[in-house]
C-alpha cells in the first residue's frame, strides 16, 4: 500500500466521524471501539458502534497491526479484525465482518452483511456487494462481485487441512460475478468474464466469455453483449482498450 501519514488510535473508544482525527472532538458515548495497534490515514469516518483491530482467537490485543487508509468510511457495526492492511478509501456498509489476514486495496466497497473471511487479496476498485462471503480469494483490480455471492474453499467440508488443499478462487481483473453465484475452491474466472446470476462456477472461466447456469457453462463471448437500450454501442465497451491489453 501506498505512504500515508497514519495516526496510532491507541486503544481508544473514540467518537463517530473523527475527522482528521483531532481527538479533542473525540465522543466516548458513539461505540466505535478500537484495539491497540491500528493505525489510520488522514480523514477517518467510522460511524458507531464498530470495531476496529479486534484480536483474533489465539492473539492478544496489540499483537497483530491493522492498517487502514486516508478517507475510511466505517459504516455501523461493522467488525475489522486485527492483522488486515487496508488501502485508501475503504467503504463498509452495515454489519460487515472482516476477519485477520486480509489485503486490500484502494477504492474498494464491501457492501452490507459482506464477510470475508482470512487471507483474501484485493485489488484497486473493487467492489463485493451485499452479503458476499470470501475466504482465500484472490481478486483483481477492478472486479465486480454481485449480491449475495460466496466463494468456497474447502472442496470436502470441513477437511481439516483445507487451507493446504485447493485454496480460494482467483477473479482477474475487470471480471464481472451476477447475483446468487457460487464459485468453487481454486476456480480461476478469466479477465474481462462475466458470470450469470445464479451460476454454480464449477471449472475455469476463458477470459471475455459468459458463462451462466449450475453448473455455469459457456454461452457467448463478452463482445455478442447487447445493451437493450441501446446506451451504450456495446455493454463494457469501455474496457476494450484494457481487454486487449
Ligand atoms: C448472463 C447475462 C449477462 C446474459 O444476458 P443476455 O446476453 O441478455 O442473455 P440471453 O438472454 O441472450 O441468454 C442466452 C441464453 O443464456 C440463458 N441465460 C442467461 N442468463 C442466464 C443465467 N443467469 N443463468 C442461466 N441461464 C442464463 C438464457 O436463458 C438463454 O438461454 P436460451 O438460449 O436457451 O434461451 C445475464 O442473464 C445475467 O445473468 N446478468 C447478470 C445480472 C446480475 O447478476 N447483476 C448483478 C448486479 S445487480
Amino acid at each position: 500500500m501506498g505512504d500515508y501519514k497514519r495516526t496510532d488510535l491507541g486503544g481508544l473508544t473514540v467518537g463517530r466521524g473523527i475527522h482528521a482525527l483531532s481527538l479533542s472532538k473525540v465522543f466516548k458515548e458513539s461505540g466505535v471501539q478500537i484495539y491497540k495497534g491500528v493505525f489510520v490515514g488522514e480523514n477517518p469516518n467510522f460511524e458507531g458502534p464498530c470495531i476496529l483491530g479486534k484480536p483474533p482467537r489465539g492473539k492478544n490485543e496489540g499483537e497483530l497491526e491493522t492498517h487502514i487508509g486516508n478517507n475510511c468510511l466505517i459504516r455501523p457495526f461493522t467488525t475489522i479484525y486485527a492483522g488486515n492492511v487496508i488501502g485508501d478509501s475503504f467503504e463498509t456498509g452495515q454489519g460487515c465482518s472482516i476477519r485477520e489476514g486480509n489485503l486490500i486495496g484502494n477504492n474498494v466497497r464491501i457492501g452490507t452483511l459482506a464477510v470475508l473471511e482470512f487471507g483474501n487479496n484485493i485489488g484497486n476498485n473493487v467492489r463485493i456487494h451485499t452479503g458476499c462471503f470470501l475466504e482465500m480469494v484472490t481478486v483483481e483490480d477492478n472486479v465486480f462481485i454481485g449480491p449475495n455471492v460466496i466463494f468456497t474453499d474447502d472442496p470436502h467440508p470441513p477437511c481439516p487441512r483445507y487451507k493446504e488443499c485447493v485454496g480460494g478462487a482467483v477473479v482477474k481483473a475487470f471480471a464481472r460475478i451476477g447475483a446468487n453465484s457460487t464459485i468453487l475452491p481454486g476456480v480461476v474466472i478469466g479477465r474481462n468474464a462475466l458470470i450469470g446470476a445464479g451460476s454454480v462456477v464449477t471449472k475455469d472461466v476463458p477470459d471475455n466469455t459468459v458463462v451462466a447456469g449450475n453448473p455455469a457453462r459457456f454461452i457467448k463471448y463478452l463482445d455478442d453483449l447487447k445493451c437493450f437500450k441501446n446506451f451504450f454501442e456495446k455493454p463494457y465497451s469501455n474496457y476494450r482498450e484494457d481487454r486487449d491489453g
